[in-house]
Parts: structure tokens; sequence; C-alpha cells
């Protein structure tokens, strides 16, 4: 049997193309597992009304790190199966044995499972993050069978298995990381975390293009997914739920790495604009939504003069796309040159934000960077800009505005039709535009020694 190690397609001969996924030289020899074993035994159990269903039943522990908790909808499961995927280096061990320890300093009996590590460097780890508590075992060890056994005997209540492409299943011949070892790992372990009512982490590494090396289909399997994402380089870490079959996928946990192990970031707004220089031309503050939080981010804009033939156009944790519309919008609609200048922009600290509100930033960013004038450094845009030049509204702007005021802004520029009544209440001045043109002529101002030389 050929197995596709992207998308876990399964094929009688070996193809070039994956028909399932269309990945190229992506199908490699599998022998699968005799058919019929290890299949869980059925549960006996008849069908019955929903009415009688009890959902009190369902018990939650407590990490005590709440942001982590919040993620998982108020704390873990009793017996579910969840899955923490990141890129290599992001801090997922050190984030799992820090809920490990947590979870053993309530009274939990906690099993880690590093296949990664030896026992000297998981203690190295464990010190530097002071992660020592009386019910927290530690065991380097990749093979399935043995994991089992080991946590049924050390009877815990919690397994962290770092990391799944790492362990391996005895009675599968393939190597560890395909697609047939991580379904069967996967498969043997949800069964022990159903059967025993013990929770489960899985830690999956993920490639830069964002899949889970090999196997997507750990993410069916599992009852929750958390993406860790963040520079490897920068300080903060933002953790998602992509799905969550005990609650909310809007949540988002938000550390910073430090040399203690990972911190909750209660107040992320202020550590993504404390470098900021407000002076600077071409920057410009946005609240924009991560999940259903606010926070606060500086939009940076550099427009220059044009240094190839061919303008250059860059973007960092903003859409590529999305930066050349809004100067295509900027130069039929409001009337800037762009056409010949470099435009880079960026997220400042090296977060990634998606949603459009963010729009008017950029185009404010942009117009200011290149009539070389500051905007006023109290001020904050929220806006979507569309084709037409127009503003658009966008939801939470109430959310949006407590979180600027609360940080000490005190105007905001918003398209007319979200500045309804009572959003004053913040605090802030609203400045409402209906299109972008105005909005650059409310807060951009012409600057007489703009130092970009003007193309020949
Ligand atoms: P790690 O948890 O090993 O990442 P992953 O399991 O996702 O591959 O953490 C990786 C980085 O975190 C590593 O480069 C060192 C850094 N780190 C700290 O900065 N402080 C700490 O206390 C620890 C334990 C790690
Ligand atoms: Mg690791």
């Amino acid at each position: 049997m050929f197995v596709c190690q992207a998308c876990g397609h399964e094929s009688a001969r070996w193809l070039g193309k994956c028909p399932g996924c269309g990945a190229w030289n992506s199908l490699e020899e599998e022998v699968a597992r005799k058919q019929g074993k290890g299949h869980p035994p059925a549960s006996g159990e008849s069908a019955r009304r929903i009415g009688d269903l009890d959902e009190s039943k369902q018990e939650r522990t407590r990490t005590g790190i709440a942001e982590f908790d919040g993620l998982l909808g108020g704390g873990i499961v009793r017996g579910s199966f969840i899955l923490i995927g990141g890129e290599p280096g992001i801090g997922k061990s050190t984030l799992m044995l820090q809920v490990a320890a947590a979870l053993a300093q309530g009274g939990e009996r906690v099993l880690y499972v590093s296949a990664e590590e030896s026992f000297p460097q998981a203690k190295l780890r464990a010190q530097r993050i002071g992660a020592e508590a009386e019910t927290l075992f530690v065991l380097c060890e990749a093979d399935m069978e043995a994991i089992i056994t080991e946590a049924k005997k050390t009877d815990v209540s919690i397994v962290v298995v770092d990391s799944i492409q790492i362990v391996y299943h005895p009675d599968i011949p393939s190597a560890p990381g395909s697609v047939n070892q991580v379904r069967e790992c996967a498969a043997a372990l949800m069964r022990t975390a159903k059967s025993r009512g013990i929770s489960i982490f899985i830690v999956g590494h993920v490639t830069k293009s964002g899949d889970i090396a090999g196997p997507r289909m750990l993410e069916h399997m599992v009852d929750t997914v958390l993406y860790f994402e963040g520079d490897r380089h920068q300080a903060y870490r933002v953790l998602r739920t992509r799905k969550n079959r005990f609650g909310s996928t809007e949540e988002v946990g938000i550390f910073s790495m430090g040399p203690g192990g990972l911190k909750e970031v209660g107040d992320p707004s202020r550590l993504f604009l404390q470098e900021r220089r407000p002076e600077n031309s071409g920057s410009v503050v946005t609240p924009s939504m991560e999940g259903t939080r606010p926070i606060l981010v500086e939009i940076q804009a550099l427009v220059g003069a044009r240094s190839f033939g061919v303008p250059q156009r860059r973007s960092l944790g903003i859409d590529y796309n999305r930066l050349c519309m809004l100067i295509a919008v900027l130069e039929t609609r409001a009337g800037l040159s762009l056409r010949d200048r470099d435009v880079f922009a960026s997220v400042a600290g090296g977060l990634t934000v998606e949603e459009t509100a963010i729009d008017l930033a950029i185009a404010l960013a942009l117009a200011s960077s290149l009539k070389g004038a500051s905007v006023a450094p109290d001020t904050v845009a929220i806006g979507e800009v569309g084709l037409g030049g127009e503003l658009r509204g966008c939801q939470h702007t109430e959310r949006r505005l407590r979180e600027a005021g609360k940080l000490g802004f005190t105007r905001a520029i918003l398209p007319r039709s979200s500045a309804g009544e009572g959003m004053e209440r913040f605090g802030l001045k609203l400045v409402p535009c209906e299109t972008v043109g105005e909005a650059i002529k409310a807060v951009v101002k012409e600057n007489p020694k703009s130092q970009i030389p003007n193309p020949k």
C-alpha cells in the first residue's frame, strides 16, 4: 500500500502525483497493520433520548495558567485528546512541561513523555522553568506500547506525548513520523484516553507551510487542536484554538518566552507598543482583534525612491495582496503617487494580522510615509477600505475603542457607519470619515521637507 505523506491518501500503486491533495512525489510504501487488530470493543450502550443526557458530568481540571485554561473553554475535560501544533523551536515542549508541572502542583498525577530528549535534558529544562512537583513523572521513551503500559502503571490522569512524530508503534514497520505510524500511535493513545478517562496531550511539529508534518488526519482524531504561533526570534507567542469540541475557537492565549520559560501576557497591547517611536512618519496604531480580544498593534510603512527597474512591494505580517490593493486604491481614489516608489509595510513586533479592519491604518501609514509627515501619536485608525476608496465598518468597534481608550489614546479615525451613538463613552474623540482620502486629509499633514526624492 502506498500512502501520501501529506494527506494520507492511499493507493494500491505508486503515483507521481497524489490524487488526494495534488502533492508531487509524496507517496511512500507502507505496510498496513493486519486488519481487525486493536480496534476498541463496542461500548454496549443503547441509544438515549437527547433530553435525558446530562452534560454536568463533564469534569474539567484547571491548570491555573489562565490563558491556557481559557483557550480550552475553562480547563481540561477529563478523557479529552488534545493536539498542540507548532513549528520546531517555538516552545511547545516548554509550554507542555509548564502545564504538566502546574497540573501536578494542583494535585494531579501527570506523566510527561519526552521521546526527543534524555532524562538529563528533561531535568535541565525542568530546572530552568521551575517545573518541579511531587506527582510529575517523566519518561524518555519512544515505544508506544511501553508508554501506554507506563501510563497505566503510574496511574496518571494526564499524559503528555512529545512528540507524535518521534514515537512509534512496534507492530508497524514504517518509520516514525510516517502516516501509518502517526495514525496507529494516535489511535492507541485515543483508546487509552477514552477507556481510562486519561486526558492526553500530543505535541506535533508543523512545517513552515503550516502542515502538521505528514499527518493532517490527526486533526480529525483529536477533540481539540491548539496551534502555537509566533516568531522564534521574538519573545511573544500566540496560542490559538483551531478546533475545540468542548468550547469556542475564538480564544487566543498570549505568552512571552523568557529565561524562566513562558509567561502569560496579561496586557499584550502594551507589549506591542512599547518600542514605538510615535514621531516617525509611517507609523499608525490600530486596535486589531485576536479572537475576541482587542490588541493594539503598530502598522509601519516605508515608502522610498525606487531602487530597481520595477518598484518593490514587500509586506510582513500583512497580506501581500491586500497591500497591493491598498496601493492601487490610494493611487486611483486618493491621488497619491506610489506607482514609482518602493513600498514596505509591516506589523511591528512580528505579529501577523489577517483581518481587513487594519486597512485604514495601512493606508494612513503609507500616506504618512510618502508625505514625510507623522500621524499624531494619540490617534488610532479602524476600518476596511473598499476598492472605491470608501471606508467600511467592521465588527467589535466598541471593544476596539475601549482598548484604545484604556491605553490612553484620545482620537479614533473610523468609518462613518461605525461612529454610532454612545461610541464616545470610551474617552476618544471620534473622527468619522467616508473615504480613505478624507481620512488622510484629516490626519496626515503635508510636509514640505519630505525626504523622498521624486522619481525622474
Ligand atoms: P522548545 O520548548 O524546546 O520548543 P519546541 O518544543 O516547540 O521545539 O523551546 C524552544 C526555545 O525556547 C529554545 O530555542 C530556547 C527557548 N527557551 C527559552 O527562551 N527559555 C526557557 O526557559 C526555555 C526552556 C526555552
Ligand atoms: Mg520540543
